[in-house]
């Protein structure tokens, strides 16, 4: 990777920046806590993954795991780069050169696993017939909006970071993703952004206001407890057979009682 540099937007925010980076987030953020609500209310049982296991198993078995590590590396990555100031790490003794490093690096097996996983999910989905006729408009939806996002991050990572110059999005795309969350908007932070990490941006919202009406979902009712639950205990049937009665017949179990 070569040196990064560190661009820091001074241009006030014009109205187009604060439709873009003020008022979609904040209402793709309110959509996805409402709909949530909504969706829990309306539709409990149908809050699951609508796994598709049974009907396909041989992609599934390598996509599904694929995908998923790689979005459980992807969301470290994130919280790591957009959630944490770089005057964090700095005061932790991660310089900004082993920060960009590791993150170039761990970024790019995390989304290519998942890039490579998603691929898989999506290729069943369009070529296993039984998939597809189960598709619904939730999924037609989601898949798309999943990939663009997806793409649009690696690709952002690859020609700025890992065969580009370096761009420093912890100055700019962090400092305006924080600043939402804290109530404190700063549009101008990411307006002047290379556009693949604004489109990138753009569609992770698109793809949060989209989450509680589609089977991500499932993501908030994942069965953690079954790393934790006790045991379940198997016992087998006693093997020695039972003693023929008179009439040839086993004798019946004790305690067992005749059908009326
Ligand atoms: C508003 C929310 C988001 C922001 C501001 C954001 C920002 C970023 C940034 C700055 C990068 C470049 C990292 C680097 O070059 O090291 C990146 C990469 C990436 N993003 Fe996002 N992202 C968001 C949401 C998402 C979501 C929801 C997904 C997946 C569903 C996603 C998937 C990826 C992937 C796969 C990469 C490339 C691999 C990596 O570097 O981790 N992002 N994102």
């Amino acid at each position: 990777m070569n040196a990064v540099s560190s661009p820091l937007a001074a241009a006030p925010a014009s109205g187009a920046d604060l439709l873009l980076w003020v008022a979609v987030p904040y209402v793709c953020l309110a959509v996805f806590a409402v709909g949530h609500v909504w969706r829990y209310r309306q539709d409990q049982f149908g809050w699951t993954s609508r796994t598709t296991q049974l009907l396909e198993h041989r992609w599934l078995r390598w996509g599904s795991p694929l995908f998923h590590l790689g979005a459980f590396m992807v969301i470290a990555g994130h919280v790591a780069g957009l959630a944490v100031p770089d005057s964090w790490t700095e005061a932790v003794g991660i310089s900004e050169h082993a920060y960009h490093t590791t993150a170039v690096w761990a970024g790019s097996v995390a989304g290519v696993a998942m890039v490579t996983g998603l691929g898989m999910l999506c290729a069943r989905r369009l070529l296993t017939r039984r998939i597809r006729l189960g598709t619904d408009r939730s999924d037609k939806l989601l898949f798309p909006l999943l990939s663009a996002t997806v793409l649009l991050g690696i690709t952002a990572t690859a020609a700025h970071n890992v065969f580009g110059p370096g761009y420093d999005y912890r100055a700019t795309v962090s400092v305006w993703f924080r600043g939402l969350f804290v109530l404190q908007p700063q549009p101008e932070a990411i307006s002047g952004a290379p556009l693949l990490f604004q489109l990138h941006a753009l569609t992770a919202c698109l793809l949060f206001a989209a989450w509680p009406f589609t089977r991500l979902v499932h993501v908030w009712s994942a069965p953690i407890g079954y790393l934790a639950r006790p045991y379940l205990v198997y016992r087998r049937r006693a093997t020695t057979p039972a003693a023929p009665t008179a009439g040839g017949l086993p004798s019946p179990a004790p305690g067992a009682r005749r059908a009326a």
